[in-house]
């Protein structure tokens, strides 16, 4: 990150997920109500388990922010753990550890047994409470912030699901513009771009839940309205399609990320597989296609930056199908069917994948505009919009 950093601490069933955000500019309008919108968006989803039902995520704003604006200083997000309560004892900061919900079976596909080893413990519950995509709430909190930001200047981020479980409605959406995608999506269930298919989602969710099974799937996050030349090409890490590519491989669960057309345009001719430049009068450069995804020479090239991601299925199996793993005292397989979990989580990722993108996005255009007072900062990008139509 360059100009904006930001923090998230918390356990899943601690008491509350926290985020300190630095770098927003002062007199940027933020409520609360706009970060819980958000949040909920993360909370919807066909096949969700339990947990869902539980938490209704509210963000608490304890600094940084004065009668609805920012003032510049670090902005603290609370998001309390509805479930708290019943966790007091297990998840104490004092006093001596309960067996009660220790953990000695790793289940595979999670940190557990990694992160046990590693960080030399004998009740894994250390690892999964922070590992586990419960942390995702906070990004979905700090990326509102940025995403309220990069509204103001006219940059609109959305996405959509596009498979799940192999389930794909990638040829179908061809020709249906980006924020048609995402308006249709969000009447969605499943956050797909076509809702009138959503039964064969159901279907295959409901087929999946009856066998024990879950499923991963591919989303595509975007952003339009971005300004040419955010991120730039002159050092490796300053690179915005390396910026993005981690903020998504970041996200719990995530196993690919492309940009534009990514792994499909190397199958191409070169002729066929680069965007040609053109020029007009009152609009400046364009393209006629986007197969570079919004970003050429890690720079924004001002077409919509479009971000692809592929999600594994979730890998807490219930009964029937669980996967066989060892106890870490016993060394004996266990059981590792559980009673509830997510079958498929994919339109939640989509959610928290628009947060990293407003976060990497909103840290670009703060490196290149500056990151004090945002009425001031909300010229100059003006400026610089008439700026490139004219060069
Ligand atoms: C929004 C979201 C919800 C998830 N829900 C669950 C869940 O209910 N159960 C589960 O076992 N994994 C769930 N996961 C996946 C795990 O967090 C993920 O598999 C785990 O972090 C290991 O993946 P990694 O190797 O990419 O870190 C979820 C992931 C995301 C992004």
């Amino acid at each position: 990150m360059g100009k904006l950093r930001f923090l998230t601490a918390g356990e899943s069933h601690g008491q509350a997920l926290v985020s300190i955000i630095e770098g927003i500019p002062s007199n940027l309008e933020i409520t609360s109500d706009y970060i819980n919108h958000h949040l909920a968006r993360r909370q919807v989803g066909y096949g969700r388990g339990g947990r869902m039902k539980i938490e209704k995520d509210k963000v608490e704003i304890l600094s940084g922010v004065r009668f609805g604006k920012t003032i510049g200083s670090p902005i603290t997000l609370m998001i309390k753990n509805k479930d708290w309560e019943n966790w007091t004892d297990i998840m104490s900061p004092e006093g001596e550890p309960t067996d009660k919900r220790e953990i000695t079976n790793p289940r595979p596909g999670h940190a557990d047994l990694w992160g046990g080893i590693k960080y030399g413990f004998q009740d894994l519950r250390n690892v999964l409470e922070r590992a586990s995509a419960r942390e995702t709430a906070s990004r979905v909190a700090v990326g509102s912030v940025c995403r309220k930001l990069l509204e103001d200047v006219g940059i609109k981020i959305g996405s959509y699901v596009v498979s799940i479980g192999g389930l794909s409605l990638a040829d179908k959406i061809q020709d249906i513009p980006l924020e048609e995608r995402f308006e249709r999506a969000e009447q969605s269930e499943l956050r797909t771009p076509i809702p009138e298919e959503d039964y064969r989602f159901k279907e295959i969710i409901d087929k999946a839940k009856e066998e024990g099974e879950s499923l991963g799937g591919v989303f595509e996050v975007f952003a339009t309205g971005v300004p040419i030349g955010l991120g730039s090409y002159v050092q490796w890490d300053r690179r915005l399609d390396g910026k993005i590519a981690q903020a998504f491989m970041g996200i719990q669960a995530i196993k690919g990320v492309e940009i534009g057309e990514g792994f499909s345009v190397a199958d191409k001719l070169g002729s066929q597989a680069h965007d040609e430049i053109f020029w007009e009068e009152g609009k400046g450069y364009y393209h006629k296609t986007n197969r570079a995804g919004g970003i050429e020479g890690g720079m924004t090239t001002g077409e919509p930056i479009i971000v692809r991601a592929a999600m594994k299925p979730i890998p807490t199996l219930m009964r029937k199908k669980s996967l066989h793993s060892v106890n870490i005292r016993t060394k004996q397989p266990f059981d590792a069917a559980k009673e509830r979990s997510d079958i498929t989580a994919v339109p939640a990722a989509a959610v928290v994948g628009e947060a990293m993108l407003s976060i990497v996005l909103a840290d670009a255009l703060l490196e290149k505009f500056g990151n004090d007072n945002w009425e001031e900062i909300k010229e100059r990008v003006e400026e610089y919009r008439r700026y490139t139509k004219q060069f």
